[in-house]
Order: C-alpha cells, then sequence, then structure tokens
C-alpha cells in the first residue's frame, strides 16, 4: 500500500529552496495519502560537525517550522530519525550491500568532503538514506531535484536487498515538487543552501520582511534589465523567475510575458513582495510554536511511537530474512 516518506536535516531554519522544492509538497500530499512520515534527520546532521547545544535548538525549531508550513500531526508522523534505533541498524545491513565505488560519485560527497577531511559518515550517507525510506516499505519520496541521485540509489539498494534475500522492499519513486532547484541569490551557480557563509544568500522561511526585501534587492543579475528566462546565460534573472514560478504554479512562459516592460530592479521587489506575503504567516506561526516547547517535545514523542511500530516490524522480518533470527 502507498506511503509517503521524506527527510529533512535540522540545521538551521528550513530555506526558501527546502520550501519550494520540498516542504510545500509535503503539505499537500497529507491529503492524497493515508499513510505519510516525515523525519527530522539528526544522524544525517552529524555527518559534518555539529555543536551539540545549537543541534537539540535546532531540532525544535525544525519541528516548529514543519508545523508552521502546515504539517498535520494528526495527519503525518513527524519524527526525529535518532529516537528510532532501527534506521542505524538498517543502514548497517545495506552498507553491507553497497560498493564503495558506487558511493564514491555521489556529488554531495565529492563536494562536502573537500571542505572537511570528509567523515566515513559523510561517505555512507545515501546509505543511510535508503535506510530511512525502506525502513517504513516506503513507495513515494517528495524531494527537490538535487536528491535525485540519492533516489536512484535507494531504488538500485532495494534492488540489490531483494535479489541477495529475496522479494521484499517496494522500488520507490521521487516526488518532484514543480520547481526547479532553487539557487543562492549571491551566486546562481549553487543551489540556495542553509550552510552557505554569505549572509544574503539564502531566504529563510523565519527571516523578517526587512530582510527578505533586502536579499531580494541585493539579489545577483546581470546587465540586461529585461525579465527573461535563460537558466544558462541569465542564471540570476531565471533563479527569480524559478522561485516566482513555484510560488504561484505559473508557467516560466507566462510570467515573461506578463513581465514585459518590468525592469529587473522592479521585478526583483515584486517577487520579494510575495516571498513576504507567503512567508509572514509561517514565520508568525513558528514564532508562536517556539514559545510552547512542551508542545513541540509532545508532537515528537508520539511521531516517534508511531514510527517505532512500523519500523519494528519491518526491521523484523529484515532480521529473519538475513539470517540474525
Ligand atoms: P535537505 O535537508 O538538504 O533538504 C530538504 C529538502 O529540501 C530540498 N532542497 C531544495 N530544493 C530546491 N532547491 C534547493 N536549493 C534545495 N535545497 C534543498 C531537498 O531536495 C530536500 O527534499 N538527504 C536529504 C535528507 C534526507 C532524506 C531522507 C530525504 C535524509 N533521509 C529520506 C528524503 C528521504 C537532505 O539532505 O535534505
Amino acid at each position: 500500500e502507498p506511503r509517503v516518506f521524506s527527510g529533512i536535516q535540522p540545521t538551521g531554519a528550513p530555506h526558501l529552496g527546502n520550501y519550494l522544492g520540498a516542504l510545500q509538497s509535503w503539505v499537500q500530499l497529507q491529503n492524497g495519502y493515508s499513510s505519510v512520515l516525515y523525519s527530522i534527520v539528526d544522524l544525517h546532521s552529524i555527518t559534518v560537525p555539529q555543536d551539540p547545544e545549537t543541534l537539540r535548538q535546532s531540532i525544535l525549531n525544525m519541528t516548529a517550522c514543519l508545523l508552521a508550513c502546515g504539517i498535520n500531526p494528526d495527519r503525518s508522523c513527524i519524527f526525529q530519525q535518532s529516537q528510532v534505533a532501527e534506521h542505524a541498524e538498517l543502514g548497517w545491513i545495506l552498507n553491507c550491500l553497497t560498493s564503495m565505488p558506487r558511493l564514491m560519485h555521489l556529488p554531495q560527497w565529492k563536494i562536502k568532503s573537500q571542505k572537511n577531511e570528509g567523515s566515513v559518515g559523510l561517505f555512507t550517507y545515501p546509505v543511510l538514506q535508503a535506510a530511512d525510506i525502506l525502513l517504513y516499505k516506503s513507495t513515494h519520496v517528495p524531494v527537490g531535484d538535487d536528491q535525485v541521485q540519492h533516489l536512484e540509489l535507494t531504488q538500485d539498494t532495494a534492488r540489490k536487498f531483494n535479489n541477495t534475500y529475496g522479494d521484499f522492499f517496494p522500488i520507490p519513486v521521487a516526488l518532484m515538487g514543480t520547481s526547479k532547484k532553487i539557487r543562492s541569490l549571491r551566486d546562481p551557480s549553487v543551489k540556495m543552501s542553509k550552510s552557505d557563509p554569505q549572509k544574503l544568500a539564502t531566504v529563510h522561511l523565519t527571516d523578517t520582511p526587512e530582510d527578505i526585501v533586502l536579499k531580494f534587492r541585493k539579489a545577483v543579475t546581470d546587465f540586461t534589465s529585461e525579465v527573461t528566462y535563460d537558466p544558462v546565460l541569465r542564471p540570476g534573472v531565471s533563479n527569480l523567475v524559478s522561485i516566482h514560478s513555484a510560488m504561484t504554479g505559473l508557467g516560466t512562459e507566462d510570467i515573461v510575458r506578463q513581465s514585459r516592460g518590468i525592469e529587473t530592479a522592479q521585478y526583483k521587489l515584486l517577487v520579494a513582495e510575495m516571498v513576504v506575503e507567503k512567508l509572514t504567516p509561517i514565520r508568525e506561526e513558528f514564532q508562536r510554536l517556539q514559545g510552547d516547547v512542551g508542545y513541540l517535545k509532545n508532537v515528537l514523542n508520539s511521531g516517534a511511537q508511531q514510527a517505532r511500530e512500523l519500523a519494528s516490524s519491518v526491521y523484523d522480518d529484515v532480521c529473519k530474512m538475513v539470517g540474525f533470527r
């Protein structure tokens, strides 16, 4: 039976890329599917160094953000990955079915291991992601398009398990949001990311209207003042059109047609206003929830309880198939 699963790392407030690439569709999927799980993947976040106190706070903040975006804990199971021990346990079994060369070429490893030394955890990160998904026999995984290769690895891993031990896991499919990859406002050659050191590059869901307007006003574009959509030749303006498109559901061509005669400087402010309007209620609800730590912990605890029930029954079967029982 169909089951939706997805995850997000608790490393700071989610940004516009997370929202348009994933969270927006997470909210919608609650209506189409009866079994939906969203995990705050703290095990993944420590593949690069994290300060413990900051991490503890970020997990609660992420919980508040998900709720503020419209994830409803009565419809979806929201839980913290490390509270369900089977993620790491299944991850180990899947590690033993995965070859080193298969992981070597994945982009996250190539990019992030240049910055740090590159932990073994960072190297096997995508296998843990496969375990997250397969642990619930999930069938649908809503992600942004930077996760396509990780989903392909998950599919390969499921097949590998099925071929080795017998047919068991469904092969999960990615549900891609309508949005393209959202790019940094300071450097459109890279994706918008939580860890970008440039303060003006990333719009967070918790930014004030003034911050948002400032970031869009300073967005890097080029010396042509028309609004056109050409991601290769004009990546900066095209990123703004992508954001506009993902926010409204309008196609990029329609947007370009509508925006004839508007200069890019003006267009930046127009998009900024749209973003402010969308994010203001989210920010306000986030601030309200942040003050209710007891409620946030309740949501996480009851989520973990539900998740554990599903996970332990699947993991039990896996153990039998592998020969542990
Ligand atoms: P994370 O925490 O980096 O991002 C969460 C979601 O946001 C999407 N996203 C973007 N979409 C469009 N433009 C961007 N600039 C952008 N940046 C991020 C991501 O595609 C993702 O959907 N490995 C995952 C977490 C994970 C997971 C899982 C996801 C762990 N286990 C199991 C699905 C299923 C990650 O780092 O996401």
